[in-house]
């Protein structure tokens, strides 16, 4: 089996596992998307309609904007891995709920443990908080955080607004935009602490 093929595994037997409330109301998983062998993951907050009708995570006019900033970077999709907290469609695209995140957790941390990336990009505070408990988006945007979770094999986090509510949003579009291309500089030091 390939490393593709081995996480696509992992995820249809988290999906049979997963006891999340809405996959009743969903029409799909979201499955994470990207190379299995990524040197970093982005973590969203849940598929939208687009993805829900599709199955794959960011596709839709947040999906546009990443990929543009992706590109200013000199990177594309397939150089990553991207996945969200919760791997199902929440109805009218509410913000999903403690306990949905917490259902999901064990399929997220699965992908994690798989890929093994040397940092972990959280795109908005519902996946920030959840690893960092207690960090505020607004203070903690564009910093790198370097912290041991038990069982999660990364200790280097990055946080960043969620692409979604910077795109009409002047100011904090430019703000994502400026935190995004720490990334290469981010992806190196991380790098170096390894060797
Ligand atoms: N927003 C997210 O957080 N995830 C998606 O997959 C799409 C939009």
């Amino acid at each position: 089996m390939t490393r593709a093929e081995e996480l696509n595994q992992i995820q249809r037997e988290q999906n049979e596992a997963c006891e999340c409330a809405l996959k009743k109301t969903a029409l799909q998983p979201v499955f994470g998307d990207g190379n299995p062998d990524a040197k970093i993951v982005f973590i969203g907050e849940a598929p939208g309609k687009k993805e829900d009708e599709e199955g794959r995570p960011f596709i839709g006019a947040a999906g546009k904007f990443l990929a543009e900033m992706l590109a200013e970077i000199g990177m594309k999709r397939e150089d990553i891995y991207i996945t969200n907290i919760v791997k199902y469609r929440p109805p009218d695209n509410r913000d999903p709920e403690e306990h949905e995140k917490h259902e999901c957790a064990p399929w997220l941390h699965a992908e994690l443990n798989f890929i093994k990336p040397d940092v972990i990009v959280f795109l908005g505070r519902h996946s920030m908080t959840h690893f960092l408990p207690g960090l505020v988006i607004s203070e903690a945007h564009g910093k790198l955080v370097h912290r041991k979770i038990p069982n999660i094999a990364t200790e280097y986090f990055f946080p960043l607004y969620h692409p979604a509510a910077a795109l009409y949003n002047g100011g904090m579009r430019e703000t994502l935009m400026g935190d995004f291309k720490k990334i290469p500089k981010v992806l190196e030091k991380v790098k170096e602490t390894k060797k």
